[in-house]
């Protein structure tokens, strides 16, 4: 029922070329998830990967704000258009051998298709991700990834105290609440980024899929050892 639903929708697609493209930037919409982990579409925001904002025209391995190219990738000499951009998703180790995107890349062309349509449009400076679908998930993902701004956090994840004793950190955030994680579960990093937390104020972040691991995140080295207390 479900899947004869889906053909006629397909085909209906296809048959009009103003749909099939909407359909194709849908889809490059939900492919872009594969991406968005890493790469935001909004200017300068990097994260693990820099941001694709303005990518078409620009000469890869350049963007001022971004500190963690490759050599590879700054010596490439490409511009980043159409062609590049399909070969660089269908294979990154083969175009610039030694890059360090870790991404296997998308051997269907149909998926890479969708993918650049998507991109040309929600990476043209000013762009506003395209709201593609139109129902209720048009635009659901749209801005690229989006790590939480933890100067806005909850209360349960604003870090009031940490102390550690033997192998157990206890973290204790502002609803009062205190939790304790084995010390190799519980991580200390820093976001010196406009998303970052307040200095003084790190924030708890849950991490993985067991609920026994977190980050603790921080504004800035300096005030990591500073805010743990060795106390049993
Ligand atoms: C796990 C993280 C990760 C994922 C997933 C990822 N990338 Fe990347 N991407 C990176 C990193 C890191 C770099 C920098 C690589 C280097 O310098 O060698 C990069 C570089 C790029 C660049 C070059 C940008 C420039 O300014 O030269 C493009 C384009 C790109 N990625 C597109 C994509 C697309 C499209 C996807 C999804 C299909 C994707 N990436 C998935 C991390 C990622």
């Amino acid at each position: 029922m479900k899947n004869s639903a889906r053909m006629v929708i397909a085909a209906a697609v296809l048959s009009t070329p103003a749909l099939a493209q909407t359909g194709d930037l849908a889809r490059g919409e939900r492919d872009f998830r594969a991406c968005a982990p890493c790469h935001s579409l909004e200017p300068d925001r990097n994260m693990s990967g820099p941001s694709l904002a303005g990518l078409w025209g620009r000469t890869a391995g350049r963007l001022p704000s971004f500190d963690r190219f490759s050599e590879a990738l700054k010596a490439s000499g490409i511009i980043w258009d159409d062609r590049s951009l399909d070969a660089w998703m269908t294979d990154p180790d083969r175009m610039v051998p030694d890059n360090e995107m870790p991404f296997n890349g998308i051997k269907d062309d149909r998926v890479r298709a969708g993918l650049l349509a998507y991109l040309k449009e929600a990476t043209k400076p000013g762009a506003q991700p395209p709201q593609t679908a139109g129902g209720p998930m048009g635009g659901m993902m749209g801005g690229g990834g989006r790590v939480p701004d933890l100067k806005a956090v909850e209360p349960s994840m604003q870090v009031q105290a940490i102390t550690h004793c033997r192998d157990t950190y206890r973290v204790t955030t502002s609803d009062g609440k205190t939790r304790a994680f084995w010390e190799r579960n519980l991580r200390l990093k820093t976001d010196s980024s406009k998303d970052g937390p307040r200095s003084g104020a790190p924030a708890l972040v849950s991490a993985g899929m067991m609920g026994d691991r977190a980050d603790v995140i921080f504004a800035a080295p300096a005030e990591i050892s500073k805010a743990i207390e060795g106390r049993c």
